[in-house]
C-alpha cells in the first residue's frame, strides 16, 4: 500500500510540476480523497461485475481537457512506472478501460467530445470521448440524408468502438464504422501527436480495427458520411416455438446475409415466461431496418422470406435518425434529446461472440433452446447478426477486423443477473461458457474468430508479465486471424518497451 501510495503522490507531483501555466491540472484529478472520485470513477462503468468492493480502483483519474494534458500524462506515467488504462465510453465487456490489476491512472476522455460535421464533403471529426448517440445526433441536426455505419447503442464511446471495428443496422450496406474512418489523431508513448500522414499507413491501419488501447491515445477519428434515404422502413416480428420459429430461423440463415444490402434483418432469441413457474418458452424477434419505403420491402419479403409472413401492418416507415431511436429501444416520436444522454446502468454480465460460416441445422438449433430453461437463463439473449453485401467485399486484411466473405452471420451471448457475490458471478459465467461449448461443433473453428469488441478474456490472455508472440496469438488469432502479425510489427515499431498493454494488448516482439 505504502509503495503505491508512493507511486501516487510522485505521479500527482509530476503532473502538476509539467503541466502548463494556462493549462493546470488539478482541476481535472480525481483521486481517492476527492468527493467526487467515485461518481468520476462509475458514471462510465457500463457493468456492475465491474463495480464491486473488491474490483482494484484507479490511483487517479485523470480528464483531459487536450493534448498537453494527454501528454503529461504518459510522461508522469512512464517516469513513475504507472499503468494507464484509455476510457472513452467505458463499454469495454471486460472492463479494460477502468480496471488493472497493477497500480493505474484512468485517462478518462470524456471531455474531449467535440464533434464537427462538414455537410459539404460528407465527413465529421469526432473527438474519442463523444458517444454514438451525439455523433448521430449532430448529423441528423445538419442533414437527414446522412449517416454513419456504427452501433446501436447511443451510450457507446467513440474512440474504443471505431478502434475495435464498430457495427450496427447499416453493415451489410457500408461496412464498419472502422471501414468509414479517414484520419486519426494518436498520442504515441512518446507524447508525438500524430495524423495518418505522420504516422503512417501501418499505425493507422493498426488502430482502425486493432484495438486502439495498445499503440497510443486516439484523440480523434475523420470519418466518411454515407448516404440514407430520408424514409426507412423498421419492423420486428415476434415467433414463438409454437409459431414455428425454428423453422423460420433455419431458412433466415439462408436468406438475411444474401438478400438485397439494403435489408438488415437481425434475430435476437431470448427465453420468455419464467423459469421459476416453468413457463419458459422461446422466441426469437426479426429486427429489421430497410433503406427505402414499405412499398418496395414487402414484395421483396414474399419473393424472398415469405416464412416471416411480414405484412404491411408490421412495419413503419421513419427517418434513418428515428431508426436509430427505434433499434436503442425507444418508442417511436420519442425526442432526439435522449441520444444526447448519457446516463446508462446494466446489471453485471458476460458475453461471448461466435462467427458462423455454414447454416446450422434446424435439430442443432433445437438444441440450443434447453439453455435458456436453466435459471441462470433468466435474463439471457443471443443475437444473431446478418453478414454478407459489403462485408463481404472487403478483404480480410483491409483493416485489422479480419471477418468478412464467408462469414454469413455473427453470434453474441449474453447473460446478465443482478445478485452480487461471486457464487452468483461463477454460475452464470458457467451457464454461457457452457453454452458456447455447445456451439463449438457449429461455427467457425481454427481459429474459432471472435469479436474484439465483444472483448471476452476467456479466450486467452497475456501475462501480468512479457508474454510471448505464441501465447497472444492464441486469443490474438481468433479477433485478427492472419491479421494479428502485422498488429505485432506495428506494436514492436510504436511501443517496443509495451508501456500501452492490458490483459489483450498486443504485444512487442522481444530481440
Ligand atoms: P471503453 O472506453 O471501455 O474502451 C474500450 C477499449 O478501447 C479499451 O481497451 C480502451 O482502453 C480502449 N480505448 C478507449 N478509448 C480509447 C482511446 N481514445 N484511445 C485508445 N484506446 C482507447 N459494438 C458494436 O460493434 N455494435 C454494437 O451495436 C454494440 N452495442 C453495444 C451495446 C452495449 C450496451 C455495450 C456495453 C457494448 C456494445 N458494443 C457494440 C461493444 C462496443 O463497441 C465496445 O465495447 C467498444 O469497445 C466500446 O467503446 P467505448 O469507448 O465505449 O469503451
Amino acid at each position: 500500500l505504502l509503495t503505491s501510495s508512493r507511486t501516487h503522490e510522485d505521479f500527482l507531483q509530476c503532473l502538476t510540476l509539467h503541466s502548463e501555466k494556462d493549462k493546470p491540472i488539478s482541476n481535472i484529478i480525481y483521486t481517492p480523497s476527492n468527493s467526487s472520485y467515485s461518481s468520476a470513477l462509475n458514471s462510465y462503468v457500463r457493468n456492475t461485475r465491474f463495480s464491486t468492493p473488491s474490483t482494484p480502483k484507479p490511483e487517479v483519474i485523470v480528464t483531459p481537457l487536450g493534448v498537453s494534458h494527454i501528454q503529461e500524462t504518459l510522461y508522469c506515467a512512464q517516469k513513475h512506472r504507472i499503468q494507464v488504462r484509455v476510457r472513452s465510453g467505458g463499454h469495454d465487456y471486460e472492463g479494460l478501460s477502468f480496471v488493472s490489476p497493477k497500480p493505474f491512472v484512468i485517462l478518462d476522455m470524456i471531455n474531449l467530445r467535440n464533434i464537427s460535421i462538414d455537410v459539404e464533403n460528407n465527413t465529421a471529426w469526432v473527438q474519442s470521448g463523444a458517444t454514438l448517440g451525439e455523433l448521430y445526433y449532430w448529423i441528423a441536426n445538419k442533414s437527414r440524408t446522412l449517416g454513419f455505419p456504427a452501433g446501436v447503442c447511443q451510450t457507446i464511446g467513440v474512440g474504443g468502438h471505431f478502434s475495435g471495428g464498430g457495427y450496427g443496422t447499416l453493415l451489410r450496406k457500408y461496412g464498419l464504422a472502422a471501414d468509414n474512418v479517414l484520419d486519426a489523431h494518436l498520442i504515441d508513448v512518446k507524447g508525438r501527436f500524430l495524423d495518418r500522414k505522420s504516422m503512417g499507413e501501418d499505425l493507422f491501419w493498426a488502430i482502425g480495427g486493432g484495438g486502439g488501447a495498445s499503440f497510443g491515445v486516439i484523440v480523434s477519428w475523420k470519418i466518411k458520411l454515407v448516404p440514407v434515404p430520408a424514409n426507412v422502413t423498421v419492423f420486428t416480428v415476434r415467433k414463438g416455438l409454437e409459431q414455428n420459429a425454428t423453422k423460420i430461423l433455419h431458412r433466415w440463415q439462408y436468406v438475411a446475409p444474401n438478400i438485397d444490402r439494403d435489408l438488415f434483418i437481425r434475430v435476437i432469441l431470448t427465453g420468455s415466461g419464467s423459469v421459476q413457474y416453468g413457463n419458459r418458452s422461446v422466441q426469437a424477434s426479426f429486427n429489421s431496418i430497410y433503406l427505402g419505403g414499405k412499398d418496395k420491402l414487402i414484395p421483396l419479403m414474399q419473393k424472398s422470406f415469405p416464412e416471416l409472413g411480414l405484412v404491411s401492418e408490421d412495419c413503419t416507415e421513419m427517418s434513418w435518425i428515428q431508426s436509430i431511436l427505434y433499434f436503442a429501444g425507444f418508442q417511436n416520436g420519442q425526442s432526439l434529446d435522449v441520444l444526447l444522454n448519457r446516463s446508462l446502468t446494466i446489471n453485471s454480465y458476460k458475453a461471448k461472440s461466435d462467427y458462423v460460416r455454414q447454416p446450422i441445422l434446424e435439430a442443432a438449433l433445437e438444441g440450443i433452446w434447453p439453455s435458456f430453461f436453466e435459471k441462470e437463463a433468466q435474463s439471457s439473449v443471443i443475437i444473431l447478426n446478418p453478414y454478407g453485401g459489403r462485408m463481404s467485399e472487403i478483404s480480410e486484411s483491409a483493416i485489422p477486423f479480419p471477418h468478412r466473405a464467408g462469414n454469413i452471420y455473427k453470434i453474441q451471448y449474453l447473460v446478465y443477473w443482478s445478485e452480487e457475490g461471486t457464487a452468483a458471478t461463477e454460475s452464470h459465467v458457467s451457464w454461457i461458457r457452457r453454452l458456447y461449448a455447445y456451439m463449438a461443433p457449429y461455427v467457425s473453428n481454427s481459429p474459432r474468430e471472435a469479436y474484439i469488441n465483444y472483448r471476452d478474456l476467456d479466450i486467452g490472455e497475456n501475462n501480468e508479465g512479457n508474454t510471448s508472440y505464441r501465447q497472444a496469438s492464441i486469443w490474438g488469432t481468433k479477433y485478427f486471424k492472419n491479421n494479428f502479425k502485422r498488429l505485432v510489427f506495428v506494436k514492436t515499431a510504436i511501443d517496443p518497451s509495451n508501456f500501452f498493454r492490458n490483459e489483450q494488448s498486443i504485444p512487442p516482439l522481444s530481440f
